[in-house]
């Protein structure tokens, strides 16, 4: 059997106290051939009990005094440690839970090495190794096909190692299974940092792609982005953060209007040549009109449109718009069908509409919008305006980070790394949550009722996108970012859409984010709103391992959730080779400022 080193001599509720035989304090022990650990705190002891073995984790210990009255009050002490039974053995085979209570005068064994690896390898194929277990030093393999269905965590104070787990843990899903994966799965990393921009996470370079996004005078990679997406009240109403009661109305308007006519090649042309003719064949034209006007030729792009509105004016007199060419030649004037057929249709005839890119279109389709609406008096001017401002701010990044295309289902890679490095904070915010509201929807609408792929959503440093504290950006903009997520949170796993969160600030984190999160890899935390969620959303994490969490060292991790019958504690193994670690290494000031050991 093993060796045995004591036995039960108090059970309370699920508390059971051994009486521990002197000889039994050591560190390690040896038995037949086998290494045993000594008896200390959070180790595994089994209790025999019939056929059964019952494993318990020892919670605490102390010392009892024994009185001999015979020899002048000689006092001894016995030592005593307090278990608590986490599972049990019958016929060699580890089941978790409390089937049976030891009973006093039970003899306690402690476990071998295969054991306790038994323990907390159940249920895997035994090759999905990320690292060891802290105090035991063996290696636990952990059950993937749990782990990637569902949300998973990574939480820990800066510089604890979280992205080091999260590339380990993705290098080794890829290392084994990449090429069974290819065509099922999707991978979707968000990089707020340019950490895994190089050749992390996948060997074969042929199933990654990386998109380094940048809003800035760095050039960058443009994303991929499916026409018909980009054509979405929604999506829209996200880019340009419309207020729901009238903007987002009114950009449906907009689409509703392009849908209509969308078939016909010639369906904005149109529509531009005949919301001018509106505008300057008018009795009473408008003289606010014409700076939106001019919006519309800058984005048509067409030179002569352009030059031909910057010189016309208002002519106060008339009450209406005017033009004045070189010396000698007269005035010319719109209001009537005449001037307009004679000054300026020829010019809107010879627009280009085919060479106008999407983000173009949309702001000329907005302004047009806007235009009509003012004519027939269905809007007014001032609920529009700052969505108009935020259209024309936004749709230069916009420009330098999307690439529009009919149809993107052959652009993405089994994994795909987006970088936002190189991207304003605005963008850093929208990005993420348009992609994810993208795939998430695209995935959902293709998907079977049995998801027949998935898609995986990774975001490191998600408290950028998921804090809920933030003081600059406006309340209804906040909830709707928050309630994307956490739809994707609730609903997603029905349709094979999983999340990979790693965050500094698990307290920062919307509550209803945090308790749909699964699967936990908890990092060193020393805050104690951070500790009080941590020990509020996890049901599974028991009162030892938690007493830890403030003191794990780098790469140390209690990992806990639906996917593991007990928390595990687990030193990940740090990667190596400095091409496939993320580019998060600490700064080393020694060889920064030149300085040797010696020096100093
Ligand atoms: N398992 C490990 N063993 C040893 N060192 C590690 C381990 N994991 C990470 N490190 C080291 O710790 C440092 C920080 O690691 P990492 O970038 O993974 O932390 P992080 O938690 O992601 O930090 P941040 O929140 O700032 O992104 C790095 O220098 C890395 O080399
Ligand atoms: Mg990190």
């Amino acid at each position: 059997m093993s060796i045995n080193v004591g036995e039960v001599v108090a059970v309370r509720g699920t508390q059971v106290t051994l009486r521990i035989f002197e000889e039994s304090s050591l560190e390690t022990l040896y038995y037949d051939g086998k290494k045993y650990k000594g008896v200390s705190i959070r180790e595994y002891i089994g209790v025999k009990r019939g056929f059964c073995l019952i494993v318990c984790v020892i919670e605490g210990e102390y010392l009892d005094e024994n009185r001999f009255d015979i020899d002048n009050n000689k006092k001894q002490y016995i030592r005593k440690v307090e278990i608590k039974p986490i599972g049990y053995f019958e016929q060699n085979q580890f089941t978790d839970g409390i089937k049976l209570m030891p009973m006093i005068k039970d003899k306690a064994f402690l476990l071998n090495e295969s054991q306790v690896i038994q323990v907390f390898s159940q249920g895997t194929d035994g090759n999905f190794n990320i690292g060891k277990m802290l105090k035991e030093d063996l290696p636990v393999s952990l059950p993937w096909h749990k782990i990637f269905n569902s949300h998973i965590g990574i939480f820990g104070n800066t510089g604890s190692g979280k992205s080091n787990t999260l590339t380990k843990l993705y290098s080794e899903l890829f290392a084994n299974y990449e090429d069974k994966l290819k065509g099922k799965s999707k991978f979707l990393l968000i990089d707020f940092n340019g950490e895994y921009t190089g050749n992390q996470l996948i060997k074969d370079a042929d199933n990654k792609k990386t998109y380094k996004l940048s809003t800035g005078n760095r050039q960058g990679n443009k994303f991929p982005l499916p026409c018909s997406q980009i054509w979405n009240t929604e999506i829209l109403a996200l880019l340009f953060q419309a207020t729901s009661n009238t903007q987002t109305p009114f950009l449906n308007r907009v689409i509703v209007k392009r849908e209509k006519h969308k078939e016909r090649a010639d369906s904005l042309k149109d529509y531009v040549i005949s919301t001018f003719y509106i505008c300057f064949v008018n009795p009473a034209q408008n003289k606010e009109f014409l700076i939106h006007l001019k919006v519309i030729a800058k984005h048509l792009n067409h030179r002569p449109l352009i030059e031909k509105l910057d010189g016309i004016f208002w002519y106060d007199q008339g009450d209406k718009f005017a033009y004045k060419p070189q010396q000698g030649v007269n005035w010319e004037w719109f209001e009537t069908e005449q001037g307009f057929n004679d000054n300026l249709r020829p010019l809107l005839a010879a627009v280009d509409t085919a060479q106008v890119d999407t983000f173009d279109e949309l702001v000329v389709r907005i302004n047009i919008q806007l235009l009509r609406d003012l004519t027939y008096g269905y809007i007014q001017f001032d609920h529009i305006q700052p969505l108009l401002k935020r259209v024309e701010a936004s749709i230069k990044d916009l420009h330098k980070i999307f690439d529009i295309k009919e149809n993107t289902d052959d652009e993405f890679k089994l994994l795909n790394v987006v970088s936002l490095r190189n991207c304003n904070q605005a963008n850093k915010k929208i990005v993420p949550l348009l992609l994810a509201k993208m795939f998430y929807q695209g995935h959902r609408d293709t998907v079977e009722n049995t998801p027949n792929k998935t898609l995986h959503f990774i975001i490191d440093e998600a408290h950028n996108i998921l804090s809920q504290q933030s003081n600059r950006e406006h309340e209804s903009w906040k909830d709707y970012r928050l309630e994307m997520f956490e739809e994707i949170v609730k609903e997603g796993r029905k349709f094979g859409m999983y999340l990979t969160l790693s965050s500094q600030r698990p307290a920062d984190i919307s509550s209803t984010i945090m308790s749909q999160v699964h699967n936990f890899f908890i990092h060193r935390l020393v805050n104690d709103k951070d500790l009080f969620l941590i020990d509020n959303t996890i049901s599974t994490l028991d009162r030892m391992s938690k007493s830890l969490i403030p003191n794990l060292s780098k790469g140390s991790c209690v990992i806990t959730g639906t996917a593991f019958d007990l928390p595990i504690v687990m030193q990940v193994d740090y990667i190596e080779e400095k091409e496939s670690r993320p580019d998060s290494d600490d700064v080393d000031l020694g060889v920064l400022w030149g300085i040797n050991e010696e020096d100093a």
